[in-house]
């Protein structure tokens, strides 16, 4: 599939070589991405709130060659990392008709996380939209004509294509991603801001990611993604997405703190049912994981607290509430959870803006 709105024309100017730095945030969906068509369409829409703290920063240097290949080298924390060059390789081969300058250069690219990469918090999203980012700075140094709107656009076109999530990362602080009927603009193939009103109770809400388990992931999104093929809810569960997204524009509208909760687990835990019920199943979460559902679960009931959790695909859990209850969840956090966690390792994050050229 050629989306023709992203090639380029030709480029008005040439560069010999150059270096650009974009730090770009995590984010994590209330409503979740799960199954994808062919060329990263997703199955049904997503939005999820962009963290602030959890980023990568990526600088990319590019000098001029002469071969007609991809040539880059990638290193993490200054530590040369060619297990990831596959990865990487397989994003430049999808975006090459979006960038035609791909095999212009030799590129070098430097990363870090700001979470510790051992965490398994996901570093695809963070990591793959602050490379596209970056190459979407040489498009523009090539076409200095290009609009912010195009610029935001391709980039978050070109981080699907890299992994699905990351084209929610960019902008903040909450991010549509897929078609649905009730949000003007929504694409399968790249990520808007959420266009609605939201209700202060949503502003500045807190995100704390409690680290259960930071080994590597038995399953890989992808592979999990795939198993949505002809699986027996697959339908009913993109279905029931849609009107999840329908629920929330009313639920953030109006600040309904408990319908928020009811719809957030919802999805984590069908996110998760999804997982278990595929062919091959599987399961993510770890008993820890189970251990801190039910602790929020008596937390909330005992003290009103409007806490909730959310679950990526994997067995961390995301701890969400509103600002005005920071101290008293952390102080619960810390009193409660924390022997939950592999080696009491958690992250106090919140909702941020998106990404940021350095
Ligand atoms: C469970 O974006 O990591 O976090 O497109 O194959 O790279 P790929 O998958 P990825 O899947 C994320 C799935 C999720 C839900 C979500 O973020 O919406």
């Amino acid at each position: 599939m050629i989306q023709k709105q992203f090639i380029p024309n030709t480029y008005k100017n040439t560069i010999e070589k150059g270096s650009y730095t974009w730090s770009s945030p995590s984010n994590i969906a209330l409503v979740k991405y799960w199954g994808k068509k062919e060329h990263q369409i997703p199955e049904n829409p997503s939005i999820s709130f962009t963290l602030d703290n959890c980023k990568t920063i990526t600088t990319l240097s590019f000098v001029k060659k002469n071969t007609d290949n991809f040539s880059f080298d990638i290193f993490l924390d200054g530590e040369k990392k060619d297990d990831f060059k596959p990865k990487i390789e397989t994003f430049f081969k999808r975006i090459e008709n979006y960038l035609p300058f791909l095999k212009a250069y030799h590129f070098t690219i430097e990363t870090s996380n700001t979470f510790p990469h051992s965490s398994g918090i996901a570093s695809s999203a963070s990591g793959m939209s602050a490379l596209a980012l970056c190459l979407m700075s040489i498009e523009k140094a090539l076409n200095p004509d290009m609009s912010e709107a195009h610029f935001i656009k391709k980039a978050s076109f070109l981080a699907r294509l890299g992994s699905g999530s990351a084209c929610r990362s960019l902008e903040g602080d909450l991010v549509v991603w897929g078609k649905h009927k009730q949000i003007d603009g929504s694409s399968d193939l790249f990520g808007i801001k959420y266009p609605f009103h939201v209700h202060e109770n949503f502003k500045n809400y807190n995100d704390a990611i409690l680290l259960v388990d930071k080994g590597e992931k038995q399953v890989s999104s992808t592979l999990g993604h795939n198993l949505m093929h002809n699986h027996p809810f697959a339908q009913e569960r993109f279905k029931q997405a849609h009107d999840n997204l329908s629920n929330l524009i009313k639920i953030l509208k109006t600040g309904d703190l408990k319908n928020f909760i009811d719809l957030v687990e919802s999805e984590a835990l069908t996110l998760h049912a999804m997982m278990m019920t595929s062919m091959p199943y599987f399961i993510l979460m770890k008993p820890n994981t189970l251990e801190i559902i039910n602790k929020i679960w008596s937390y909330r009931q005992d003290t009103g607290i409007p806490v909730c959790f959310t679950l990526d695909a994997g067995a961390n859990v995301h701890v969400l509430y509103p600002e005005k209850h920071t101290e008293k969840v952390n102080q619960f956090i810390k009193n409660e959870l924390v022997v939950y966690c592999q080696n009491g390792h958690y992250i106090c994050d919140k909702i941020g803006f998106g990404a940021k050229q350095l």
